[in-house]
């Protein structure tokens, strides 16, 4: 058995603020009828919540020391911004991929709202003579002709609900107040903000940078990135510089600390969040784009050379290789060397390692791309999803307690939109340290719904933060079983 025990630097930031948003968006779907009273109630606990749960061992954090952080109104945009005024609507249309991405004779600001998910996106594609103000953050379109002058208040993080400072998007009426340009730029220019739930590996992707994408692949590199709110976030650009240089061939600009007024043909403000960590290809501007193409990217601009998995059809005396991933703080594998051991009988190759948040992505990127299979306890870790290659296998452990709908909305779509197998497992109560820690009668193992319907709180606390798992692996050799025939299958 190759068993390595590794730590690795890299990428885990375990999910409770994920898990969070999942469970709201489950239980707003759920409650269709009254939606938006459902969705400032849940928007608002889930703030509250987010704020005051903190699992063993969890290093997220939604605010940096100095940050503005608010739980603002979810309704906020209404109150500056027509975009939900009848008389304007016709004004507001989707992007559509026809669309030009710059007609400066005309000038026009087109601002939507996603609310598909939850954490509604703001966005604004500002189009014509667009002039940015970097300590105010402000952006301004100057339009050839008179018109009525309009102001938007946009967040430029794609959660709307978190939001660190506000942009001013402008349309003034004529020239004459205009700011005069003191830089000049030809490309198009994206902004956005490091901010909100930066740091943690499945927020990162799916609020930042798979919306990045696709705001910006179809500039080829010729973009430049406004980034708000770096001076908080400045480890965060470290961690993402060369996947930040794969779609902007320019250096960004520190928009804080910016003291010109830059003058470009187009500004798209904020990132939009179509779908949690996927992407929806009619929406993209610019022309169709998938999560296959977001992971070739990756593999590109990491170098990494797997672009398949193990071929057992061409290679059958090969051995496929499974990540094992290490927790160590808190919802643990048990006997984490029998499950290995399993993996092995299975016919895998097994590597046992922690995943950090810390280190190298592009490190990270290559020792995750060499296996074929990725197995770990539901969490930020799967997100190394990504870097996997296509025909690879994901399989998620998900711990006791009805919890199946929440662990898949997180990454069964995710995961086979990335060209990949997803399988997941799910735990026994006997294979629960619940049944041990609580007993027998305890609501939490014999009514899992009564502890779902008395709150967030109470669910997470019993499900995913004091849940240890000790998995039976004679239960478990079928998952393992359809992992690798769906290998040997390639
Ligand atoms: C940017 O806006 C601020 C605040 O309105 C203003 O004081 C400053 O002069 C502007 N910068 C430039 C270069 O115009
Ligand atoms: C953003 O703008 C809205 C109103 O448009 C306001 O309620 C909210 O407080 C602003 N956020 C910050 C951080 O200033
Ligand atoms: C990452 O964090 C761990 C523990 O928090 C620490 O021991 C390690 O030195 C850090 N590694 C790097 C590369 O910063
Ligand atoms: C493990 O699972 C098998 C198959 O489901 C079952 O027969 C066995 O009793 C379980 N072992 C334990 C210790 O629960």
């Amino acid at each position: 058995m190759s068993r390595i025990a590794s730590s690795l630097n890299v990428g885990f930031v375990a999910g409770v603020l994920f898990v969070l948003l999942v469970y709201f968006l489950v239980q707003q779907q759920e409650a269709i009828s009254s939606l938006s009273v459902a969705t400032t109630a849940a928007v608002s606990q889930w703030m509250t919540d987010k704020q005051l749960i903190k699992a063993p061992g969890e290093i997220q954090q939604i605010k940096a020391p100095g940050e503005i952080l608010v739980a603002s109104d979810v309704h906020r945009i209404a109150d500056k911004q027509p975009i939900q005024d009848p008389d304007v609507a016709s004004d507001v249309q989707p992007i559509s991929d026809k669309e030009p991405i710059h007609d400066s004779e005309k000038g026009e600001v087109v601002c939507t709202t996603e609310s598909e998910t939850l954490g509604h996106s703001e966005t604004c594609e500002v189009d014509g003579d667009v002039r940015t103000n970097g300590t105010a953050l402000s952006v301004t379109l100057v339009p050839a002709s008179w018109k009525e002058r309009r102001e938007w208040m946009i967040s430029p993080y794609s959660k709307a609900e978190i939001i660190v400072k506000n942009v001013t998007v402008t349309q003034l009426q004529d020239r004459a107040t205009a700011p005069p340009c003191t830089v000049t730029h030809s490309m198009p220019a994206v902004l956005f903000a490091i901010a909100g739930h930066a740091g943690n590996y499945w927020h990162d992707y799916t609020d930042i940078l798979v919306p990045l994408f696709v705001a910006s692949r179809r500039y080829r590199g010729e973009v430049t990135f406004l980034i708000s709110n770096i001076q908080y976030r400045p480890e965060w650009l470290v961690k993402y510089k060369t996947l930040l240089w794969g779609l902007s061939k320019h250096a960004w600009v520190d928009m804080e600390g910016d003291t010109e007024v830059r003058c470009f043909p187009h500004v798209t403000v904020g990132l939009r969040v179509d779908k949690e960590l996927t992407i929806v290809p009619e929406v993209v501007p610019g022309g169709p784009l998938s999560m296959a193409d977001f992971t070739r990217f990756l593999r590109e601009t990491y170098g990494l050379p797997r672009g398949a998995a193990v071929s057992l059809t061409r290679e059958p005396d090969k051995k496929p290789r499974l990540l094992l991933i290490h927790r160590g703080h808190y919802r643990l594998f048990l006997n984490e060397p029998e499950i290995a051991q399993a993996a092995e009988a299975a016919g895998f190759e097994t590597v046992m390692m922690e995943l950090r948040a810390n280190a190298s992505e592009a490190e990270q990127a290559r020792v995750v791309n060499s296996f074929d299979v990725l197995l770990g306890m539901h969490g930020a870790g799967l997100t190394n999803a990504l870097h996997l290659p296509p025909g690879g296998v994901v399989i998620q452990v998900v711990p006791y307690g009805n919890i199946e709908v929440l662990a898949r909305a997180e990454f069964s779509e995710p995961v086979t939109d990335m060209g990949l197998k997803y399988l997941d497992y799910s735990v026994s109560v006997e294979e629960s340290s619940l049944l041990e820690t609580l007993g027998p009668e305890h609501p939490a193992i014999k009514d899992p719904e009564s502890i779902h319907r008395s709150g967030w709180t109470n669910m997470f606390e019993f499900y995913l933060a004091k849940q240890n798992v000790r998995i039976n692996t004679t239960r478990f050799a079928p998952t393992l079983a359809q992992a690798f025939d769906h290998l040997r299958q390639q």
